[in-house]
């Protein structure tokens, strides 16, 4: 009786595990292995913020230094990273339209008081697709039209108004002195463009990046891990000279493909088209060869963490869903089991905008000079007033006009003159005579210019959660976590194979020696070497080393790949070379057990 009750219980656990979807196997691995949990849970939780446990802390600041070498360290002559503070004064944000322009929609239940994203709830609702650049008006309209209620107490919604997600705050004990958190790295590189360009020996292109922490304060993020209020943004500003917007690595992945959905393409309700490229700049798909640049290794990069080329896919963003600062936008999409196709990196061409914005609200100059390399004649004209002319027709309003016309560019006066053959003054008539103009010759040596911005832009609490995913498999009813080697938060576990006979002692001298060597190690000696096999599996660790009775004959371990169970023995001497190639990508599995007689 009860061997038949605990067979049902087993099989109900067994069918319940089935039924759990892919995200909430990983979650709960997550939760309960320690790489990521709900923020401040001791007092109820907090949704859009999320801790990290010891392996998710891990785990993603070994992502954080893989994205550096993928994309800041490759390019070091030209792409230099920078560091600047999370809280800035208002005025950034003025400057760079974040103040005006940040918001997205919010809609109240008038029963509950409950407050949703408006086109989020919407969506949800009746299953309409990108809301996301709709006002307040039609997704109030569209909210009657199709009957849409608070999902929490089935209450009528209110009107549809525009929430700013800038989290604001004041510096010091002065309330005027208002401040924000940044909501992207970026504009501290646009503020500090002048320095670096100097310090980068003034070349363009010039690359200036940055990994830190972003708030924004999403109006009811209910995706978990994905949508989060305050996360780590790591992005590039790849300032260009838009006189010569080549990219000289081009080349390098010019017939490399790329699956895009074009503007074009998101309207018409298209397939998504494969492009090499090249291609891709060829046709205008992307407007600027570095965006193209980025979006190549940016693939390649999600193809290090675990997602194949067939769950990857560039969106453009249509001009109503765009950031305002950016004239393209092309969003990394990758295919999550519970979100379906999920941005996991933006790449905006986001032209002159910010360091125009910085340049009139700060008032100082931002431009570069570019010295030429021939110097170029050019003819200009140039004017002067004919005062003895005006005064003699207007008389005593010579002064008034005179300041008047100081006012005025050469280039305005005379298409008014061949357009209509006068120009207006303070209600008075000037005609061709009462100027002089007069055609010079100027050498230009050099061009003063606003440089253009191409931006990558990852977030790296997303990526940490969908390498997470991607690397969760099971294999006899046991979790095997297949993270790429270089993002495993443990590398290598010790095991002595039974905890006597004096293996022990000889596993723990090998474990010293390996955290000497710079590994992420861990020991574990409690229960059956099955069990812990299983314990390290479930949370990625690539390599376990077993100390058995062998070793005190012959000084050789086994080395137990994660992913395949495959066991080869390896001296305990070669151990921290080998172990070290093979993570690194120089050795295969096999090799490593190769020289052992
Ligand atoms: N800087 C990229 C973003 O704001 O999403």
């Amino acid at each position: 009786m009860v061997s038949a009750l605990r067979g049902g219980l087993k099989r109900g656990i067994e069918v319940a595990e089935q039924d759990r979807s892919l995200y909430e196997k990983v979650v709960e691995l997550a939760h309960r292995r320690g790489f990521f949990w709900p923020s401040s849970e001791l007092y109820g939780g907090v949704s859009g913020f999320l801790d990290f446990g010891p392996l998710g802390a891990a785990m993603k600041h070994r992502l954080e230094e893989k994205w550096r070498k993928w994309f800041v360290l490759r390019h070091q002559d030209f792409i230099a990273e920078i560091e600047t503070p999370v809280v800035m004064p208002s005025k950034v944000f003025e400057a760079s339209g974040h103040v005006q322009h940040f918001t997205d929609y919010v809609v109240d239940c008038k029963s509950c008081s409950r407050k949703f994203r408006a086109d989020h709830l919407i969506e949800e609702q009746t299953g309409l697709r990108g809301l996301e650049g709709l006002g307040s008006e039609a997704l109030s309209k569209l909210i009657a039209e199709h009957g849409v209620r608070c999902p929490e107490c089935g209450g009528a919604l209110g009107e549809v108004r525009s929430f700013n997600l800038l989290f604001r705050t004041t510096i010091g004990p002065y309330t005027e002195n208002v401040a924000f958190a940044r909501p992207e790295a970026a504009q501290g590189m646009f503020i500090n463009f002048s320095k670096v360009y100097r310090v980068m020996r003034e070349k363009l292109p010039l690359g200036i990046a940055q990994i830190g922490k972003v708030l924004r304060n999403e109006i009811s993020p209910r995706q978990g891990p994905i949508r989060l209020r305050e996360f780590t943004i790591m992005e590039i500003e790849l300032f260009f000279d838009p006189e010569d917007p080549t990219c000289p690595l081009l080349d390098k992945v010019r017939e490399e493909e790329l699956k895009l959905l074009t503007e074009e393409d998101v309207e018409k309700g298209a397939e998504p088209r494969k492009v090499k490229v090249g291609e891709a700049v060829e046709e205008g798909y992307i407007k600027t060869e570095w965006n193209a640049y980025f979006m190549a290794l940016s693939k390649g990069f999600l193809e290090s963490l675990g997602v194949p080329d067939d769950k990857q896919l560039f969106v453009a963003k249509l001009p109503s869903e765009r950031a305002h600062y950016a004239a393209q936008v092309y969003d990394q999409t990758v295919y999550l089991d519970r979100w379906g196709w999920v941005e996991v990196s933006g790449h905006a061409y986001r032209t002159d905008y910010d360091l125009k914005g910085h340049m009139e609200v700060s008032g100082e100059d931002l431009r570069v000079y570019k010295r030429l390399d021939t110097p170029v004649v050019k003819h200009k004209l140039t004017f002067k007033p004919n005062v003895e002319l005006i005064k003699k027709d207007f008389g005593s309003n010579v002064g008034g006009i005179l300041k008047e016309i100081s006012r005025l560019r050469v280039e305005e006066i005379s298409e008014a003159l061949t357009r209509i053959g006068f120009i207006e003054v303070l209600g008075f008539r000037l005609t061709r005579d009462h100027f002089i103009f007069k055609e010079e010759e100027v050498k230009e040596t050099g061009r003063r210019f606003i440089p253009h911005v191409a931006e990558p832009s990852f977030g790296a609490e997303r990526l940490v959660y969908v390498t997470l995913e991607y690397a969760y498999s099971e294999r006899e009813g046991r979790v095997v976590l297949k993270l790429p080697k270089d993002l495993a938060p443990i590398e290598i576990v010790v095991l002595p194979l039974v905890s006597r006979d004096g293996l022990p002692e000889v596993a723990k001298r090998v474990y010293e020696e390996l955290v000497h060597r710079g590994f992420r190690v861990e020991y574990d000696e409690s229960g059956s070497i099955g069990r812990r096999y299983a314990r390290v599996d479930e949370i990625g660790v690539p390599l376990a080393v077993t100390v058995d009775h062998q070793t005190l004959e012959d000084n050789s371990v086994t080395v137990r790949d994660r992913d395949t169970w495959s066991q080869v023995r390896v001296k305990v001497e070669e151990l921290p070379a080998k172990l070290r190639a093979y993570l690194d990508g120089e050795l295969s599995f096999k090799e490593l057990g190769a020289s052992f007689k």
